[in-house]
């Protein structure tokens, strides 16, 4: 599905799918694509005589990854990290997994990710990076929610900032479904909050 077939009026409800249907188009796949090449431009002077590493979170930032890196002109090389939410003591906690991390030491390291909302992903991930000794760190994200900011946290490369929305495609999903769509669209009263999830989770386990 193109976002042009949203102009024509249609709206795309799964129903096999996730629960929830995509109700507009909030970035089409042309603005994504020109962005993304002006931001592989960006990095590609910025990098340039540098040992850069491109680490991006799974899942939703592999899409923007790879058409983000065929965009920088220079040698480099690709990490991914998993991000795992927990409750710890009723207490949201964050860890991440660093995948090949013997290639951080001494990099210069660019964290990908699909979209910063409450930041306090980038903020987990930005410190278990630091464990690593990389030479720098910086953030490069698609999509940022600065409305919803809970902790303050550095955006380096930002694609487009967007309202306090919920949002899939271009890799971002609702509940697992919509990574596939090449542009950006909205689903309205998502009722998204991974804190509560957890929680439901947590009480269904235990009962
Ligand atoms: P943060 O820790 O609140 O900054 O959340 C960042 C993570 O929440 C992202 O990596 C996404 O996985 C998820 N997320 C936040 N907002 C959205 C959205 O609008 N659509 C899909 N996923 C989202
Ligand atoms: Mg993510």
């Amino acid at each position: 599905m193109r976002s042009d077939d949203f102009k024509q009026g249609s709206l795309f409800i799964s129903d096999n799918g996730a629960s929830k249907g995509v109700s507009r188009v909030l970035l089409t796949e042309q603005q994504i694509n020109a962005r993304v090449q002006e931001l592989g431009q960006t990095l590609t002077r910025d990098y340039s005589n540098r040992e850069v590493i491109f680490l991006a979170v799974l899942k939703g930032a592999l899409y923007f990854l790879t058409d983000l890196i065929r965009n920088v002109d220079l040698p480099l090389t690709v990490g991914v990290t998993s991000i795992e939410r927990s409750l710890v003591d009723g207490e949201y906690n964050i860890s991440s997994t660093i995948r090949d991390h013997s290639m951080i030491k001494g990099k210069h390291v660019v964290i990908v990710e699909d979209i910063v909302d409450t930041g306090h992903t980038i903020a987990a991930l930005i410190k278990s990076v630091e464990e690593q000794d990389p030479t720098s760190i910086k953030v490069c994200t698609l999509l940022d929610k600065v409305s919803k900011r809970e902790v303050e946290v550095p955006v380096d490369y930002l694609g487009f900032e967007i309202p306090p929305l919920f949002v899939v495609g271009y890799g971002l999903d609702y509940e697992e479904y919509y990574r596939n769509l090449p542009f950006i669209g909205v689903i309205e009263d998502a009722n998204w909050d991974p804190v509560s999830e957890l929680r439901a989770r947590s009480q269904k386990s235990n009962s």
